[in-house]
């Protein structure tokens, strides 16, 4: 083997080497102990003393040559590692971060705080009222004495101290009464419990009681009052209808409903086919129960009303079964937000 075609087979070893381990096997093969060139450099031995020097000086040549040329693709390859490394790992500053999604109110919330803001409007005040009860503020003080059949309307949850969950907000008005002499002008917004279960009903539910009073307070006072809520909580006009009814707390009682959204009134399976959503009771205070809070009922006269939470707004999205609101199904829920 000439010097000329050892050093030419070396460079294109050395340009094929595509990373450090076979560069270096690169360099073994060719400058290593055993290595071709070290081979070439024990051959000067055979030559005669006159061919010795040009020969010794070609191949130390080539030597080193070719050890610059490892070295240079040395760093050739380093240099091409960094760069794909950089580019797998590259970072698009500019793409936008992942946020973490917003909550937002759930729907029946969402009512409450829309019909507080539309009676705050008008100067009443709010009370929250208390969930766990005793039979007389959710029964007694409201005219329902022990006896009272009006008791097997309300499938009760009772604890074993004799309290109870309460099962409207209207013991929240006879708290009010105790608390505070007339005139009175407050909602109490609250969750309410009941053992029943079917599209329009829910073992848990929400109510928003009223309470007015004053001097000489009429049936008007209340007629006046829901049709101009349902006004502004509906922002249009459904038609509304006023049923007698009966409360042992109200007298007289009048049960509300408004036409159903679902059907505008036609009949379907959300009104029972009946054309209209029972949205609330309501009644002129009876005497007894201003009397049993201590207010003379000479002297004043109010109105009182019960309305479901979870009916208003199942009305005003149109959603046709009041469970869904307690399923806590994200799909569902967020396109209340
Ligand atoms: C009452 O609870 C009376 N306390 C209302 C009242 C207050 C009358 C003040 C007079 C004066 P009632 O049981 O009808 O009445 O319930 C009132 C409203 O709550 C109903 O009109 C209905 O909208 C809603 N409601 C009743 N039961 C359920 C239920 N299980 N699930 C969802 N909403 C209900
Ligand atoms: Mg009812």
């Amino acid at each position: 083997m000439n010097v000329d075609d050892v050093l030419s087979a070396a460079k294109a070893a050395v340009h094929g080497a595509g990373d450090e381990a076979s560069l270096e096997q690169v360099r073994v093969r060719y400058l290593g102990r055993k290595g071709e060139v070290t081979a070439l450099l024990k051959g000067l031995s055979k030559l005669t003393p006159e061919e010795r020097p040009q020969a010794g000086a070609a191949i130390n040549a080539a030597k080193s040559r070719l050890t610059a040329l490892i070295a240079e693709r040395k760093d050739q390859i380093a240099a091409e590692q960094l760069a794909t490394a950089l580019a797998e790992e590259a970072v698009d500053v500019t793409l936008p971060g992942r946020r973490p999604g917003s909550g937002g109110l759930h729907p029946v919330s969402q009512t409450l705080a829309r019909v507080e803001d539309i009676f705050t409007g008008a100067g009443y005040d709010v009370f929250a009222g208390l969930e766990v009860e005793d039979d007389y503020h959710n029964f007694e003080a409201l005219n329902i004495p022990p006896y009272h059949p009006a008791r097997s309307m309300h499938d009760t949850f009772y604890f074993d101290d004799g309290t109870l969950l309460r099962t409207h907000t209207s013991p929240a008005q006879v708290h009010v009464m105790e608390r505070q002499p007339p005139p009175i002008r407050v909602i109490c917004p609250g969750r309410v419990y009941r053992r029943e279960s079917d599209l329009s009903h829910t073992p848990m539910f929400h109510q928003i009681e009223g309470l007015v009073i004053d001097r000489n307070i009429s049936f008007a006072h209340l007629k006046g009052t829901v049709t101009e809520f349902t006004r502004q909580f509906f922002e249009r006009d459904l038609e509304l209808r006023f049923r007698p009814s009966y409360f042992p707390f109200t007298e007289p009682s009048a049960e509300v409903d408004v036409q159903c959204v679902h059907c505008m009134g036609r009949g379907c399976r959300v009104c029972s086919h009946t054309g209209w959503l029972e949205i609330m009771g309501c009644g002129l205070v009876h005497p007894n129960a201003l009397q049993m809070s201590g207010i003379d009922p000479e002297a004043w006269s109010g109105f009182a009303f019960g309305m479901g939470g979870d009916r208003l707004t199942m009305l005003l999205h149109e959603v046709n079964d009041c469970r869904l609101f307690f399923e806590n199904d994200l799909r569902f829920l967020e396109q209340f937000r």
